[in-house]
Protein backbone atom coordinates (compact mmCIF):
# COMPACT_ATOMS: atom_id res chain seq x y z
CA UNK A 1 0.00 0.00 0.00
CA UNK A 2 1.36 3.14 -0.47
CA UNK A 3 0.63 6.09 1.67
CA UNK A 4 1.84 9.53 0.70
CA UNK A 5 3.82 11.51 3.88
CA UNK A 6 1.92 14.59 2.30
CA UNK A 7 2.01 17.62 4.90
CA UNK A 8 -1.28 19.28 3.37
CA UNK A 9 -2.77 15.88 2.82
CA UNK A 10 -2.38 14.89 6.58
CA UNK A 11 -3.65 18.01 7.55
CA UNK A 12 -6.76 17.41 5.14
CA UNK A 13 -6.76 14.17 6.24
CA UNK A 14 -6.71 14.92 9.92
CA UNK A 15 -9.56 17.41 9.47
CA UNK A 16 -11.56 14.14 8.49
CA UNK A 17 -10.80 12.25 11.00
CA UNK A 18 -12.09 14.75 13.65
CA UNK A 19 -15.23 15.61 11.97
CA UNK A 20 -16.27 12.24 10.81
CA UNK A 21 -18.84 11.64 13.34
CA UNK A 22 -20.62 15.09 12.39
CA UNK A 23 -20.31 14.39 8.78
CA UNK A 24 -21.65 10.77 8.89
CA UNK A 25 -24.42 12.29 11.38
CA UNK A 26 -25.66 14.91 8.46
CA UNK A 27 -25.73 12.11 6.07
CA UNK A 28 -27.25 9.53 7.95
CA UNK A 29 -30.21 11.96 8.86
CA UNK A 30 -30.63 12.28 4.83
CA UNK A 31 -30.31 8.46 4.28
CA UNK A 32 -32.87 8.12 6.49
CA UNK A 33 -35.64 9.57 3.58
CA UNK A 34 -36.67 6.88 0.87
CA UNK A 35 -36.85 9.61 -1.52
CA UNK A 36 -33.11 10.29 -0.93
CA UNK A 37 -32.26 7.20 -1.39
CA UNK A 38 -34.09 6.20 -4.36
CA UNK A 39 -32.31 9.80 -5.95
CA UNK A 40 -29.04 8.39 -5.62
CA UNK A 41 -29.93 5.27 -6.76
CA UNK A 42 -30.97 6.36 -10.09
CA UNK A 43 -28.10 8.88 -10.11
CA UNK A 44 -25.57 6.18 -10.39
CA UNK A 45 -27.17 3.09 -11.85
CA UNK A 46 -28.33 5.27 -14.62
CA UNK A 47 -24.15 5.20 -15.77
CA UNK A 48 -23.27 2.45 -14.10
CA UNK A 49 -22.57 -0.96 -15.98
CA UNK A 50 -25.45 -3.12 -15.26
CA UNK A 51 -23.44 -6.41 -14.92
CA UNK A 52 -20.06 -4.77 -13.16
CA UNK A 53 -18.70 -7.22 -10.88
CA UNK A 54 -15.90 -5.19 -8.80
CA UNK A 55 -16.40 -1.23 -8.44
CA UNK A 56 -14.49 1.07 -6.31
CA UNK A 57 -15.23 4.00 -4.54
CA UNK A 58 -12.66 6.42 -3.80
CA UNK A 59 -12.65 8.83 -0.91
CA UNK A 60 -15.38 6.57 0.03
CA UNK A 61 -15.49 8.73 3.50
CA UNK A 62 -18.03 6.98 6.01
CA UNK A 63 -18.42 4.57 3.33
CA UNK A 64 -22.54 5.54 2.66
CA UNK A 65 -22.20 5.66 -1.35
CA UNK A 66 -20.45 2.23 -1.28
CA UNK A 67 -22.84 0.59 1.20
CA UNK A 68 -25.50 1.62 -1.17
CA UNK A 69 -24.20 0.47 -3.99
CA UNK A 70 -22.95 -3.23 -2.50
CA UNK A 71 -25.27 -5.90 -3.92
CA UNK A 72 -25.17 -9.65 -5.03
CA UNK A 73 -22.96 -10.49 -7.95
CA UNK A 74 -20.89 -6.27 -7.04
CA UNK A 75 -17.82 -6.34 -5.11
CA UNK A 76 -17.25 -3.13 -3.80
CA UNK A 77 -14.46 -1.65 -2.33
CA UNK A 78 -14.29 1.72 -0.73
CA UNK A 79 -10.72 3.26 -0.20
CA UNK A 80 -10.37 6.55 2.08
CA UNK A 81 -7.21 7.95 4.29
CA UNK A 82 -8.86 8.80 7.23
CA UNK A 83 -9.35 5.96 9.71
CA UNK A 84 -11.89 7.72 11.31
CA UNK A 85 -14.08 8.18 8.47
CA UNK A 86 -13.26 4.67 7.80
CA UNK A 87 -14.31 3.38 11.22
CA UNK A 88 -18.26 4.70 10.79
CA UNK A 89 -18.23 2.88 7.06
CA UNK A 90 -16.73 -0.53 8.71
CA UNK A 91 -19.39 -0.45 11.80
CA UNK A 92 -22.38 0.18 9.04
CA UNK A 93 -21.15 -2.89 6.50
CA UNK A 94 -21.37 -5.01 9.66
CA UNK A 95 -25.27 -5.39 9.27
CA UNK A 96 -25.28 -5.07 5.55
CA UNK A 97 -25.83 -8.13 3.43
CA UNK A 98 -23.06 -7.89 0.97
CA UNK A 99 -21.20 -5.81 2.53
CA UNK A 100 -18.04 -3.96 1.41
CA UNK A 101 -14.10 -3.95 1.55
CA UNK A 102 -13.16 -0.82 2.98
CA UNK A 103 -9.53 -0.27 2.82
CA UNK A 104 -7.08 2.41 4.07
CA UNK A 105 -5.56 3.51 1.14
CA UNK A 106 -4.71 7.02 -0.46
CA UNK A 107 -7.35 7.41 -4.41
CA UNK A 108 -4.50 9.08 -5.84
CA UNK A 109 -2.77 5.37 -5.77
CA UNK A 110 -5.54 2.91 -4.92
CA UNK A 111 -4.52 -0.48 -3.31
CA UNK A 112 -5.61 -2.46 -6.35
CA UNK A 113 -4.08 -4.61 -9.18
CA UNK A 114 -4.76 -3.07 -12.38
CA UNK A 115 -7.32 -3.93 -14.61
CA UNK A 116 -8.99 -5.04 -12.00
CA UNK A 117 -12.55 -3.12 -11.38
CA UNK A 118 -15.71 -2.48 -13.82
CA UNK A 119 -16.23 0.91 -11.99
CA UNK A 120 -14.80 3.86 -10.03
CA UNK A 121 -17.36 5.97 -8.14
CA UNK A 122 -16.19 9.05 -6.08
CA UNK A 123 -18.26 11.81 -4.58
CA UNK A 124 -17.67 15.04 -3.36
CA UNK A 125 -13.82 13.75 -3.79
CA UNK A 126 -12.56 15.57 -6.50
CA UNK A 127 -12.31 18.99 -4.91
CA UNK A 128 -10.23 17.93 -2.30
CA UNK A 129 -7.94 15.62 -4.35
CA UNK A 130 -4.62 16.33 -4.70
CA UNK A 131 -2.35 15.60 -7.74
CA UNK A 132 -5.38 15.07 -10.16
CA UNK A 133 -3.38 14.23 -13.27
CA UNK A 134 -1.75 11.37 -11.55
CA UNK A 135 -5.15 10.09 -10.06
CA UNK A 136 -6.89 9.54 -13.64
CA UNK A 137 -4.12 7.96 -14.75
CA UNK A 138 -4.22 5.39 -12.23
CA UNK A 139 -7.67 4.92 -12.07
CA UNK A 140 -7.41 4.46 -15.88
CA UNK A 141 -5.35 1.60 -15.44
CA UNK A 142 -7.15 0.21 -13.02
CA UNK A 143 -10.56 -0.09 -15.15
CA UNK A 144 -10.63 -3.19 -17.13
CA UNK A 145 -11.61 -1.97 -20.70
CA UNK A 146 -14.94 -0.06 -21.22
CA UNK A 147 -14.91 0.02 -17.63
CA UNK A 148 -16.65 3.16 -15.87
CA UNK A 149 -15.71 6.54 -14.33
CA UNK A 150 -18.00 8.08 -12.44
CA UNK A 151 -18.08 11.34 -9.81
CA UNK A 152 -20.50 13.57 -8.59
CA UNK A 153 -19.15 16.91 -7.25
CA UNK A 154 -20.31 20.62 -6.92
CA UNK A 155 -18.25 24.03 -6.81
CA UNK A 156 -18.46 23.80 -3.37
CA UNK A 157 -14.89 26.70 -2.79
CA UNK A 158 -15.05 27.83 -6.30
CA UNK A 159 -14.83 31.37 -4.87
CA UNK A 160 -11.85 32.41 -2.70
CA UNK A 161 -14.16 34.11 -0.12
CA UNK A 162 -12.55 34.33 3.16
CA UNK A 163 -13.64 30.90 4.70
CA UNK A 164 -16.21 31.47 7.71
CA UNK A 165 -14.85 30.92 11.08
CA UNK A 166 -16.29 30.82 14.43
CA UNK A 167 -16.81 27.05 15.77
CA UNK A 168 -14.47 24.82 16.07
CA UNK A 169 -15.22 23.11 12.77
CA UNK A 170 -14.90 26.26 10.74
CA UNK A 171 -12.23 26.99 11.68
CA UNK A 172 -10.22 23.60 11.51
CA UNK A 173 -11.79 23.97 8.00
CA UNK A 174 -9.90 27.41 7.85
CA UNK A 175 -6.79 25.90 8.89
CA UNK A 176 -6.70 22.82 6.91
CA UNK A 177 -7.81 24.45 3.51
CA UNK A 178 -5.76 27.29 3.67
CA UNK A 179 -4.48 29.09 0.64
CA UNK A 180 -1.55 26.71 0.62
CA UNK A 181 -4.16 23.40 0.57
CA UNK A 182 -6.01 25.04 -2.21
CA UNK A 183 -2.96 25.46 -5.00
CA UNK A 184 -2.43 21.36 -3.87
CA UNK A 185 -6.27 20.77 -5.11
CA UNK A 186 -6.28 21.12 -9.04
CA UNK A 187 -10.09 20.81 -9.28
CA UNK A 188 -10.60 22.55 -5.83
CA UNK A 189 -12.02 25.55 -7.56
CA UNK A 190 -12.01 24.29 -11.00
CA UNK A 191 -14.95 24.42 -13.35
CA UNK A 192 -17.11 21.02 -14.44
CA UNK A 193 -15.31 22.17 -18.22
CA UNK A 194 -12.01 22.03 -17.13
CA UNK A 195 -12.60 18.77 -14.99
CA UNK A 196 -13.90 17.31 -18.12
CA UNK A 197 -11.08 18.89 -20.20
CA UNK A 198 -8.50 16.44 -17.95
CA UNK A 199 -10.49 13.53 -18.12
CA UNK A 200 -10.29 13.46 -21.55
CA UNK A 201 -6.55 14.45 -21.45
CA UNK A 202 -5.99 11.48 -19.26
CA UNK A 203 -7.34 9.18 -21.96
CA UNK A 204 -11.34 8.94 -21.25
CA UNK A 205 -13.51 9.03 -23.85
CA UNK A 206 -17.66 9.90 -23.82
CA UNK A 207 -16.73 12.38 -21.18
CA UNK A 208 -19.89 14.09 -20.07
CA UNK A 209 -21.20 16.27 -17.14
CA UNK A 210 -24.80 15.78 -16.38
CA UNK A 211 -26.27 18.22 -14.20
CA UNK A 212 -28.19 17.36 -11.14
CA UNK A 213 -31.27 19.75 -10.15
CA UNK A 214 -32.98 16.58 -8.13
CA UNK A 215 -29.82 16.81 -5.50
CA UNK A 216 -29.98 20.39 -5.44
CA UNK A 217 -33.53 20.47 -4.79
CA UNK A 218 -33.19 17.66 -1.89
CA UNK A 219 -29.94 19.88 -0.85
CA UNK A 220 -32.52 23.02 0.00
CA UNK A 221 -35.31 21.06 1.65
CA UNK A 222 -32.88 19.05 3.85
CA UNK A 223 -29.61 20.96 4.38
CA UNK A 224 -25.91 20.56 3.19
CA UNK A 225 -22.76 19.03 5.25
CA UNK A 226 -21.33 21.33 7.40
CA UNK A 227 -19.66 24.19 5.80
CA UNK A 228 -21.51 23.72 2.98
CA UNK A 229 -23.83 25.60 1.14
CA UNK A 230 -26.43 24.32 -1.68
CA UNK A 231 -24.42 24.53 -5.29
CA UNK A 232 -26.25 22.46 -8.33
CA UNK A 233 -24.08 19.72 -8.53
CA UNK A 234 -23.00 17.25 -11.40
CA UNK A 235 -22.60 14.34 -12.29
CA UNK A 236 -19.40 13.45 -14.27
CA UNK A 237 -18.87 10.12 -16.26
CA UNK A 238 -16.65 8.50 -18.57
CA UNK A 239 -15.13 5.43 -20.10
CA UNK A 240 -11.92 3.67 -20.44
CA UNK A 241 -11.87 2.83 -24.40
CA UNK A 242 -12.97 -0.97 -24.67
C1 LIG B 1 -16.41 15.25 1.56
S1 LIG B 1 -15.83 13.68 2.08
C2 LIG B 1 -16.80 12.62 1.00
C3 LIG B 1 -17.02 11.24 1.57
C4 LIG B 1 -17.94 10.32 0.77
N1 LIG B 1 -17.44 10.06 -0.56
C5 LIG B 1 -19.33 10.84 0.72
O1 LIG B 1 -19.89 11.00 -0.36
O2 LIG B 1 -19.90 11.08 1.79
C6 LIG B 1 -14.21 13.61 1.34
C7 LIG B 1 -13.46 12.34 1.69
O3 LIG B 1 -12.35 12.22 0.81
C8 LIG B 1 -11.27 11.68 1.55
N2 LIG B 1 -10.03 11.96 0.83
C9 LIG B 1 -9.54 13.15 0.45
N3 LIG B 1 -8.39 12.98 -0.24
C10 LIG B 1 -8.17 11.64 -0.27
C11 LIG B 1 -7.14 10.84 -0.85
N4 LIG B 1 -6.12 11.36 -1.53
N5 LIG B 1 -7.23 9.50 -0.67
C12 LIG B 1 -8.26 8.94 0.00
N6 LIG B 1 -9.26 9.65 0.56
C13 LIG B 1 -9.21 10.99 0.41
C14 LIG B 1 -11.41 12.32 2.90
O4 LIG B 1 -10.69 11.61 3.90
C15 LIG B 1 -12.92 12.30 3.11
O5 LIG B 1 -13.32 11.11 3.75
Amino acid sequence: MSITPDPVQMRLTAYWDRWAAEYDGHQMGRLARQEERAVWERVWWEVLPEHARDLLDVGTGSGNVALSLARPGLAVTGVDLSGGMLARARAKAEDHPCPPHFVLGDAVDPPLPPGSVDAIVSRYLLWTLRDAPAALARWHALLRPGGVLVAVDGPWFAHEEELPRGTARQDHFAAAYDADAFARLPFGRAGVEEIARQWTAAGFVDVRADPLPEVLALDRAHGVAPGHAPQLQYRLSARRPG
